[in-house]
Parts: structure tokens; sequence; C-alpha cells
């Protein structure tokens, strides 16, 4: 590990400093509960993507854990412009997290009056792999043991953490989550499976992330009318899917060729995978 102090700039509680010098108190409710909630937002052409989705969610994960949007969007987008304008045309990724901020005690209850902790950063995003469009990656199946809030994006991701590690562990990139014999998401990630040519993902509930990159998939294949449902999945349905893949705001659209060490359908990535990847790449393109 490098030990070159970071000087890239990022935000802490309205201030832009170097990455190596953005500290916040050992009393902070983030650092001591994980009481806090965050967004991941890609910035492709030095925009951010689907921002006003980004910032609902974030304004809906805020109301569940109780907590006030600290800044008005456009401060939210001043700080976005400053952090990625430098190097506009590679693509980045914007980090936010809001915390119930600093207590005097290490207290369960909310503090009364206390001021979130805000911090934003941004780095570049990893290439696109072509590894993973040729092969595709491998899954295991995994039991969804986290809490029933998952529809929260909190950064108490322990319960993630640890299912993602398990999947890692077992030679896998992403571990798809199986609730009562439902299909509920990835340890970081939304799934789809395809069964007889359609395009299947589970319904938006607190067993799960509605993910941005979820919502869109969905949108680009009714724009084509290509048949999809948001239903539940089973966990033989998930086994014997003709394709599987997942998706987030880090990795887009990924197909899922081997889960559980089986090939998924044919064991290469499947053609209406193709299909919504091109769809995928050419919105991107056209923002
Ligand atoms: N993860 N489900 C979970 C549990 C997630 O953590 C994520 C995103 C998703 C996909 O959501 P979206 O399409 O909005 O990125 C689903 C981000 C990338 C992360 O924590 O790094």
């Amino acid at each position: 590990m490098s030990t070159e102090p970071d000087t890239s700039e990022v935000y802490l509680n309205g201030e832009f400093i170097p990455l190596g010098e953005a500290c916040v108190p050992v009393m902070d409710r983030g650092f001591l509960f994980g009481d806090g909630v965050y967004e991941l937002i890609p910035v492709y052409g030095g925009r951010p993507f689907r921002l006003s989705q980004h910032m609902e969610r974030l304004d809906n994960s805020l109301g569940s854990v109780r907590m006030e949007n600290p800044l008005q969007l456009d401060a939210w987008e001043r700080i976005f412009a400053r952090l990625t304008g430098s190097i506009p045309d590679i693509d980045q990724l914007l980090y936010l997290q809001v915390t119930r901020g600093v207590d005097r005690t290490r207290n369960h209850l909310f503090p009364q009056g206390g001021e979130p902790t805000v911090f934003v950063m941004a780095w570049t995003a990893e290439p696109r792999d072509p590894d993973i469009s040729g092969k595709g990656i491998a899954a295991v199946v995994l039991e969804d043991n986290r809490w029933h809030r998952c529809d929260i994006k909190a950064t108490a991701l322990l319960g993630n953490v640890l299912l993602r590690q398990a999947a890692q562990d077992a030679g896998a990139a992403e571990a798809i989550l199986v609730r009562d014999g439902l299909v509920t998401e990835g340890s970081s990630t939304n799934p789809f499976v395809v069964q007889d040519g359609e395009i299947l993902t589970p319904p938006a509930s607190n067993r799960l992330l509605r993910g941005i990159t979820r919502d869109l998939v969905l949108e680009l294949a009714r724009g084509v009318d290509m048949p999809c449902a948001e239903r539940h999945i089973t966990r033989d349905e998930l086994e014997t899917a003709d394709e599987l893949w997942i998706s987030s705001s880090s990795r887009e659209v990924q197909p899922v060729t081997l889960l559980d060490g089986k090939p998924v359908g044919e064991g290469v990535p499947g053609a209406l995978w193709r299909r919504i990847d091109d769809l995928f790449q050419d919105y991107k393109a056209h923002l």
C-alpha cells in the first residue's frame, strides 16, 4: 500500500480538503452505530447519471431513518461539480454519506439538536472489463440473513459485507441472496433472471434496495417491448434460469454465467443480456 498522503479533494461538512486530512470524531454516530445513509452515483461525460432518481432515493433513506436532507439540491450539485469537474472526460463514481453526527456520549437514542456529518468523495471508475462481457462472472447462492429494512441505503452494511466476502471466498464475484425460498437481491447488486424469454426481477419491497440501475434496465426493456416483470422468483427458477444478470451503479449490467459452480443456461453471456447491455451503453452515450 502506498504511504504517500492522498491529496485528492473531498467535501466534509462545508469544506473542500485533501482526503488524507479528512477526519471525523470518534463520537460520530456513523462510526459508533453505522447510523447514516449514503448514495453512490456514476458520473458519465462529467454528468451525474440519473441524478434525480439518486437524490429521491436519498430523501427516502433519510426519511426512513428520521433525518432531514442537510443540503438543497443545488448545493449538492455544486459539490458534485467541484469534485468531478477536473476530469470531465473520465467516468467517475460519486459517494455521499450523511450520518446523524457527533454526540457527547455513546447513547442509542438520537442526540437532541445535533448537526449531521456530510461527506462526499469522487474517484475514477474502473474501466469496463472485456473478460466480464466476454465470459461473464461467477455467483453463489446464499441465505439472506440481513435485517428487514434493506430498502434503506444505510451505511450499516455488515450483513452485505459478510455475504460479499463469503462469495469471494467461494471464488465468486457476487452472492445472490434468497430469503424464505425467494430471491431478494445481490450483496451489492440487483438480480435479473431470464426464463423463457421473459426478464424477471423481484418486486420492490423492504427486502431489497430498489436499484437505480435496476429501474433503468426495466425502463430500457419496456421501451423496446422486451417482455419483463417484477415478480417473486423462487430458488428453483433462479437455478434453472436461461440467463442471470446483476446490476448496480458501479458494475452496470453484468452477465452471471456460473451459479454455484454450474453453468447458467449455455454458460456464456446470453442474447438478452447483450441486447440490454447495448441499450444501456447507448443510453449512456446519448445523455
Ligand atoms: N450498491 N442492492 C444493494 C444491496 C446495493 O448495495 C446496491 C448498490 C444495489 C444496486 O443499486 P444501484 O443500481 O442504485 O447502484 C442493490 C452500491 C453500488 C454500493 O454500495 O457500492
